[in-house]
């Protein structure tokens, strides 16, 4: 029944721009209802290039940019204004850890153990031992065999499932999301990326919504793992989160592939994909920094124009380690799409760049402070957003595409200049690296092997320079009127920023 269903529903795709369900009982050979219609046809609506609604129209999907205007936008934006997760992630994740663990996992023994895990976790983390190594399990570890995915539910999960979307409002303003995407979380753990996707589409279907705009998704998410027990986690996670009820993803067909289970280095190669995902995956691996970039390269071999998006944790190891596999991937042929503008038009070195986003705190969930109502609650509570990321891509697409033109200095040639005024162009690499008295920022413009700051005492503060305080992550600052300082002990310059110095945001 399958084939001939199939076969129709792929003739009457490329004949017609709309037809309904019911309408194929015109042309098979018995008639069907329209619900078993649909449930043999989902697995293929993303390859039949079709959206099918829930009254069982369907429509042929042209792909292109998810549209976007201010409106939209500064809609969307209010979610980052207190970024929380949702509550119906809460309830999925907790009622989760209710079913491995009983009802009362937040009290007595129970809460101890996962307490316990959640503090053994870290220690192996700053120990190295994820980095690299495989986990040892001790048999009889736990009464819960689940103990570490729920450990990272309750501790990782909420802030990295925040932290990501940050990057697909990048690309959303940039115009790189699609309404129809193959996405593939690679390293996807107990489901955080693919999650914080589905969260993310069910906000803009709401505000598209609201706005009465008809935008048909059509979204298919694949991914990779090497630990059966995530795999479990992720499974469960993903169909409870699509089938409960207020989770609810407008106007979208949405198709969830069973993970792959393989380690990424030797996991089949998936075929053409829009979006591609290592969250916190890559320090994981047992090569070394440049030699990641092959696995990363290797999986994304057929796709024709993906991007890549690769997270790490902001911690100086991590953070250098990420700059050195993108900079293995640009050798490769991949471009940075963000957060890196090489304003000169040359590639920096890639070596010893600490640099890491801020966007601030998540509202602590209350799972989180169930397991965290104990002494020395701090250990339990992690809601600090921080992480290194990079976007790539390959057709040299590029977030900012501004280069230096006129009386502008190379940061390269800072140490001629000491003491001198300077004019400069520069991107934002970091939030505020001072304190309350002295605003200090990292700058880059890909020439300097060196690591440069803009240094501005609060009391300079003026209409002159505030820029500098409002350009985001990765925002490009002209600044005209700078001093030139050197920093001896810490082998680096900074750019001192007086209330007559001048900063514009230029990109
Ligand atoms: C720190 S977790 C990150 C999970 C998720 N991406 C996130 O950001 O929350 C790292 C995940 O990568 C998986 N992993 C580590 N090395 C891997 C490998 N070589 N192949 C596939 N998965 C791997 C681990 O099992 C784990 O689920």
């Amino acid at each position: 029944m399958t084939t001939e269903i199939l076969s129709l529903a792929k003739y009457l795709a490329s004949s017609r721009s709309e037809f309904t369900l019911l309408e194929m009982n015109q042309y098979l050979s018995r008639k069907y209802e329209e619900k078993d219609l649909h449930a043999v046809l989902k697995p293929h609506f993303y390859d039949l290039d079709l959206f099918c609604s829930a009254d069982y129209k369907c429509t042929k999907l042209v792909k292109g940019p998810l549209p976007s205007d201010e409106g939209i936008i500064s809609e969307l934006e209010e979610f980052f204004k207190n970024p929380e997760l949702p509550l119906s992630m809460e309830k999925l994740i907790e009622a989760y850890i209710e079913r491995s663990c009983g009802k009362n996992w937040h009290k007595g023994e129970t809460a101890t153990q996962i307490r316990e895990n959640i503090v053994k976790q870290k220690e192996e983390y700053w120990k190295g031992e994820g980095k690299g190594k495989e986990k040892v399990k001790v048999k009889g570890e736990s009464r819960y065999p689940m103990i570490r995915v729920i450990s990272y539910l309750l501790y990782h999960f909420p802030v990295y499932f925040c932290q990501y979307q940050y990057l697909l409002l990048e690309l959303f303003k940039g115009g790189v999301l699609m309404n129809k995407m193959s996405i593939v979380d690679v390293g996807s753990g107990p489901g955080t990326i693919t999650l914080s996707t589905l969260d993310f589409l069910r906000k803009l279907q709401d505000i598209y919504s609201r706005n009465k705009m008809d935008v048909k998704l059509n979204i298919r998410i694949g991914s990779i793992e090497h630990e059966l027990e995530n795999i479990r986690c992720y499974r469960e996670l993903t169909s409870g989160f699509l089938l409960s009820g207020n989770a609810n993803i407008l106007n979208s067909n949405i198709t969830i592939d069973e993970s792959v289970h393989s380690p990424v280095e030797t996991a089949p190669v998936p075929g053409d994909v829009d979006l591609m995902i290592f969250s916190n995956v890559l320090a994981e691996l047992r090569s070394l920094p440049h030699e990641r970039a092959d696995v990363v390269e290797r999986i994304a071999s057929v796709s024709k124009n993906p991007t890549l998006i690769i997270i790490e944790p902001a911690d100086l190891d991590n953070s250098k380690a990420l700059r050195v596999s993108q900079h293995a991937l640009i050798k490769k042929g991949f471009n940075v799409y963000s957060p890196c503008s090489f304003i000169w038009g040359r590639l920096c070195s890639g070596i010893n760049c600490w640099s890491f986003q801020e966007p601030g705190n998540i509202k602590v969930p209350g799972f989180m402070e169930k397991i965290a109502d104990t002494e020395d609650s701090y250990r339990y509570l992690n809601t600090d957003m921080k992480f290194s990321s990079v976007i790539l891509r390959k057709d040299r697409l590029t977030k900012h595409a501004y280069r230096a033109k006129g009386k502008i200095m190379a940061l390269s040639n800072l140490k001629k200049h000491i003491k001198k005024h300077i004019n400069v162009a520069v991107s934002v690499m970091s939030g505020n690296l001072g304190d309350e008295k002295t605003f200090v920022s990292k700058i880059c413009d890909g020439t300097a092997s060196f690591p440069c700051y803009a240094v501005m005492p609060v009391y300079h503060m003026s209409e002159n320079n505030r820029a500098l305080i409002d350009a985001g992550y990765g925002d490009i600052i002209e600044i005209s009127g700078t001093l030139v300082r050197e920093n001896v002990e810490q082998s680096s310059f900074n750019l001192f920023i007086t209330r007559n110095t001048i900063v514009n945001i230029v990109g």
